[in-house]
């Protein structure tokens, strides 16, 4: 079986820049911050079909994988019904948790548009799904990977939180012209995180839990290093954008990924990360906390940003 190793994971547009894609011109038809309608109604049998295998198969392969914020999330979103979900009944039930909604998008996104949506709790979402052939490879986010690898984290307090105060350093970080660094972070994090429970290490990065290759890869490849998570050693480190991880960055918990966020003033932070060089994505560093030193025998494919 193909493993899937195709890394569109956000419909901002730096990240997509990274794989060559560029942002068009807003489409007719879209509001102008960029939103359509979901037209649930539109979706086909053979549509739904997709979305539930993907959901059994990907469901399965997390048993003991998924963090439990993730796990909580799917019971309480009701993400088990059967089909694609609808987005004004998911976004009913995710706001009364955490106040956030999901919006569907044609596609990619200007960066400025995805900020302001996350600032005010409002993630985006593509509204297609891949079709039976590509339950491995897809090149843009769609709606399975938005929906079940983003949302249940959406209905953790804490968690919200942070996707928030993301979108409002995004929009600082523009400013600032400091995307690149700022990028790293929503990489390693609302991407590729893994998080320490009791239990082990468990998948919190909706890249991770949407993928069924590098669901298993993440934890268990003795390849990829696993390295204590740090904010500004996360902002110098270049990730794949066409294979799976070099290194995954893991938090206790995630009060600490809000906190060293939203509690820290990032102005400085930038200034001192235009001094430093660099990482690339195998680096090991002297200050690093390293949980598993990896082999990195792992044959990676392409490029990295
Ligand atoms: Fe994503």
């Amino acid at each position: 079986m193909q493993l899937s190793t195709a890394k569109i994971v956000s419909p901002a547009t730096k990240i997509a820049h990274d794989m060559g894609l560029t942002v068009t011109d807003r489409p007719p038809g879209t509001a102008p911050d960029w939103t359509i309608p979901q037209d649930w109604a539109g979706y086909s049998a053979r549509e739904h079909t997709v979305w539930d295998l993907l959901f059994a198969r990907q469901t399965d392969m997390l048993k003991g994988r998924a963090s439990e914020a993730f796990r909580r999330g799917v019971e309480h979103l009701r993400l088990s019904d059967r089909g694609i979900p609808n987005f004004e009944e998911l976004s009913e039930r995710l706001s009364k948790r955490t106040g956030w909604r999901v919006v569907a998008v044609p596609g990619l996104v200007p960066d400025d548009v995805f900020f302001e949506h996350l600032a005010h709790r409002r993630f985006v979402a593509g509204r297609f799904i891949r079709k039976p052939e590509q339950l491995d490879y897809l090149q843009e986010p769609d709606v399975f990977h938005d929906l079940f690898g983003h949302v249940p984290l959406l209905s953790d307090p804490v968690f919200a939180d942070y996707m928030q105060a993301y979108g409002l350093g995004g929009l600082k970080a523009l400013r600032l012209n400091a995307l690149e660094k700022l990028a790293r972070l929503y990489w390693y994090t609302v991407e590729f995180g893994l998080i320490a429970e009791p239990g082990g290490l468990r998948l919190y990065g909706a890249g991770i839990l949407s993928s069924f290759g590098e669901s298993q890869f993440a934890l268990d490849d003795s390849s990829p290093h696993r390295v204590k998570f740090d904010l500004m050693r996360v902002m110098r480190t270049r990730y794949r954008i066409d294979d799976y991880q070099q290194t995954y960055f893991v938090i206790d918990n995630f009060e600490e990924l809000l906190h060293q966020t939203r509690d820290a003033d990032f102005t400085p932070l930038y200034a001192q990360l235009g001094k430093l060089p660099d990482l690339a994505p195998d680096a090991v560093i002297g200050s690093d906390l390293i949980l598993s030193r990896g082999t990195q025998n792992h044959a990676y494919r392409g490029k990295f940003q």
